[in-house]
């Protein structure tokens, strides 16, 4: 087994596991290798060898927002941000239930990639979204500069691949909200060349052509009843530009049009299981099994609300969900996307991004393979991600041409076009 496929495990026992990680950590490891675990192994023995598989494998959380919290707290004024000490001793980070990550943690979580949210509320839509959107992309852009090597960008499963070698964490862009786009291709091609690999298509209000989660219960604000002809042009221009189709917080609609119609695999990038708790946040059975037939990948959220439907949820309810999900879309459509530092309760146990290895010690007590707890890290979203990669190759040789958007398109705020009169060429 060569170095640069170390994260191709084939082992289906934690004998196997063990010889692996042998190879992989060659001379360095200094903790007992634990030949016998299973699921009945002491805690602290899965928790020895979750450390160890997750050294070995990549491991990629598909939703964090840090930025957001960046600018509420500093005004994206990061110069003196001092994210690689323990911001549970810094104000105002130590008092602040919304804050949950900083580059230690980071470390002891084993993170190998992390998609940084670009979320701008809705409250902007309409107004200048398209302009904050524009600065969170540049405060991730800047906040990897700064922490350079230890956070690296990323846009490619090559990247990530890269990166884990190298023991860098990659920073990845995910835009939060169709809003962003100020209902504009051009916007949506910019981001792209700028380095964003997923669009949520909702956050939690509607866009001009797509209906978000506010139209199920308990609000029943149905304003399209799903994506709109426009909406299906913006993830048909998405499947060719090779940017990941997130469906977290759209309408149970929505996803089914979306899904009717995706030529690639796409995410939910942080939703968790509706029959374990019925918030319109949470993933539907039914839309489970057509996520399966996607290919695509539902990526657990630890925010509280979303595991219990209450303040409080251990552990536990996260490992239930994860099992539920598998247990209904399948092992290759399962992954993680905690919210940290978007959700104000975590579950005890998980309660920040130090805790993978101890999710994963729990999985393993209950019976986890090496393989499955490879695919839920991080295999998983690399498949996606690479089938993306290859449906945007596919068109780009069949020359696809980029969509125009719909003349005469407009969101109902003032542009500089109307300022300035150049529509009407008066001036
Ligand atoms: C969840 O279930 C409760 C109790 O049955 C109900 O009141 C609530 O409206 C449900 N919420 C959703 C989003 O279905
Ligand atoms: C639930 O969480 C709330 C808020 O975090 C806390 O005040 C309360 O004591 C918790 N209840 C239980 C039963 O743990
Ligand atoms: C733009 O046109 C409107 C009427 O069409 C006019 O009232 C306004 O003064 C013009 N603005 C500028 C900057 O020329």
């Amino acid at each position: 087994m060569t170095k640069a496929k170390k994260w191709d495990l084939p082992s289906r026992q934690w004998l196997a596991l063990t010889s692996i990680l042998l190879i992989a950590g060659a001379a360095s490891f200094a903790v007992p290798l634990a030949l016998s675990v299973t699921a009945g192994s002491p805690f602290d023995e899965r928790y020895q060898a979750a450390i160890q598989l997750l050294d070995a494998v990549p491991i990629i959380d598909g939703h964090n927002d840090l930025p957001w919290n960046i600018r509420k707290f500093m005004h994206n004024q990061i110069n003196e941000f001092r994210f690689d000490e323990d911001l549970k001793t810094i104000s105002p980070w130590a008092n602040s239930p919304w804050s949950h990550t900083d580059l230690q943690r980071l470390k002891r979580g084993r993170l190998s990639a992390q998609f940084w949210a670009a979320y701008v509320p809705c409250e902007a839509q309409y107004k200048d979204a398209v302009q904050i959107t524009l600065e969170q992309i540049d405060v991730i852009e800047r906040l990897t500069d700064r922490y350079s090597p230890h956070l690296t960008k990323c846009t490619s499963v090559l990247d990530i691949k890269e990166a884990h070698k190298n023991r860098r964490i990659c920073s990845l862009i995910g835009v939060e909200g169709g809003h962003s786009l100020g209902g504009s291709l051009g916007v949506l091609r910019t981001f792209y060349s700028l380095g964003v690999r997923y669009m949520t298509l909702t956050s939690t209000c509607h866009t001009p052509w797509a209906d978000s989660s506010n139209a199920d219960a308990p609000k029943y604000d149905v304003k399209h009843g799903g994506l709109t002809p426009y909406g299906r042009t913006i993830v048909r221009e998405m499947n060719r530009l090779g940017m990941i189709v997130d469906l977290s917080k759209a309408s149970v609609k929505t996803m089914k049009d979306v899904l009717a119609i995706a030529e690639a695999p796409l995410i939910f990038s942080h939703s968790s299981a509706f029959e374990l708790c019925n918030s319109s946040r949470n993933v539907q059975d039914e839309i489970l099994q057509l996520v399966t037939k996607n290919r695509g990948l539902v990526m657990v959220n630890f925010y509280n609300k979303f595991l219990s439907c209450s303040e409080n949820a251990t552990v536990h309810d996260a490992v239930a969900h994860i099992n539920h999900i598998k247990n209904i879309a399948g092992i290759d459509c399962i992954g993680l996307g905690s919210g940290f530092d978007g959700i104000n309760y975590t579950p005890k146990g998980i309660e920040d991004v130090s805790a993978y290895p101890y999710l994963f010690a729990e999985l393993m007590g209950h019976g986890w393979t090496v393989e499955e707890l490879t695919k839920l890290a991080g295999a998983n979203l690399l498949r996606v991600m690479s089938e993306v990669e290859r449906i945007r190759d596919i068109k780009r040789l069949n020359n696809e041409k980029p969509f125009e958007d719909i003349p005469n398109f407009r969101l109902p705020l003032q542009t500089s076009d109307e300022l300035f009169n150049c529509s009407n060429n008066s001036l």
